[in-house]
């Protein structure tokens, strides 16, 4: 019985990190186990310019425990009023990795998002012009689609259409839900990537709502049926390059998350990797770990994988906290429902 995973040092390839306070909560855990991540620009108000990146990115730098080794990959929210060259500026200079849509409307933070797709035309035709890829996140906004079918209407709809209208720019599918989204990505090239987050490789939407409402568990994309959590486990646990690790930790506080109207996002950097052993080792897949959380999402991104490691060893139930403390409040962190037993060491 295998007992110790040595992999590649993980990176996570979509991570909300926050401002403030809760950044200087939250980034600690990500960088005890991460060595990067690509860093959303949902910010209040959103990372818009080259300028905004600069000075998110010294925050994140400022806010790093002394003696962790972390580099943020920074991304621009993408808005109808996007400057191409500003995007391109960034990118040349290697400030920028990614330019990130979000439908407006479609989660938390997207209010400057794009609702008129022909308005950034001339921001992907220079991206693809450049290199540089767009994150998306996948979901229309049209009150008359039911919730659980946003993604794949968006795919018709929107992404599609845009693939076809700029075929040379390389697109990653964000936090995908659904047998329809794992269906899509597997029938396109290599200028097509996805990322599934943690989360939604354990909970189906029953999660959510049998047996009482848990707010814990909503995020969005929202969870949806058993099929489509276990087409997201198929890809992800398949070694296809085109699937990689996007945590999505999305950390709000209990205050926040327990209202009437309450946040979407599942907190969970400190027990992801643990989380994603757990569960590769129940699909019997546990030799394609280090391709998803270390080796596809750089290669992707046409980056070199990390030359450090990270080592897992199994043994009796890990004990890890239930939330985290904030100069905000609490937040709690995301609960599988079973005890895990791999530990980074
Ligand atoms: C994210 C957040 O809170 O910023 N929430 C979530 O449920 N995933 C935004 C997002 O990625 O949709
Ligand atoms: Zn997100």
């Amino acid at each position: 019985m295998t007992d110790t995973l040595t992999l590649r040092r993980p990176d996570d390839w979509h991570l909300h990190l926050r401002d403030g306070a809760m950044l200087q909560a939250v980034l600690p855990y990500t960088a005890a186990h991460f060595a990067r991540a690509i860093i959303m620009p949902n910010l209040v108000p959103p990372v818009v310019t080259g300028a905004q990146a600069v000075a998110y990115r010294d925050r994140i730098l400022a806010a790093l425990p002394q003696e962790a080794q972390f580099e943020p990959l920074m991304t621009l929210y993408l808005t109808e009023e996007t400057d191409p060259d500003d995007v391109a500026q960034a990118h040349a200079s290697g400030l920028i990795k990614a330019v990130k849509l979000y439908p407006a409307g479609a989660t938390t933070n997207s209010a400057s998002g794009v609702s008129h797709f022909d308005k950034v035309r001339p921001t992907l035709e220079k991206m693809a012009e450049i290199g540089l890829p767009l994150c998306v996140h996948g979901e229309v906004t049209d009150h008359d689609i039911d919730i659980f079918d946003r993604e794949a209407v968006f795919i018709d709809r929107v992404l599609d259409p845009i693939r076809k209208a700029t075929p040379e720019l390389r697109v990653i599918m964000e936090h995908i839900t659904t047998k329809d989204a794992v269906d899509y990505a597997r029938a396109q090239n290599d200028r097509l990537g996805a990322t599934i987050t943690t989360h939604h490789l354990v909970i189906n939407r029953n999660h959510i709502l049998a047996g009482g409402i848990k707010p814990h568990y909503y995020c969005l994309p929202v969870a949806k049926r058993e099929e489509h959590r276990l087409a997201l486990r198929d890809a992800a646990t398949s070694g296809e390059t085109r699937f990689f690790l996007g945590t999505d930790s999305a950390p709000h506080t209990d205050a926040n998350k327990l209202l009437p109207c309450g946040c979407a996002g599942c907190f969970t950097a400190p027990n992801t990797m643990s989380i994603l052993a757990e569960v590769f080792e129940q699909d019997g897949k546990l030799n394609a770990l280090e391709g998803f959380t270390s080796l596809n999402g750089p290669a992707f991104y046409g980056l070199d994988a990390n030359s450090d490691t990270l080592t897992l060893t199994k043994g009796d139930a890990v004990r890890y906290p239930g939330h985290i403390d904030s100069a905000e409040g609490p937040v709690t962190v995301f609960d599988p429902g079973y005890d895990l037993h791999w530990r980074v060491t």
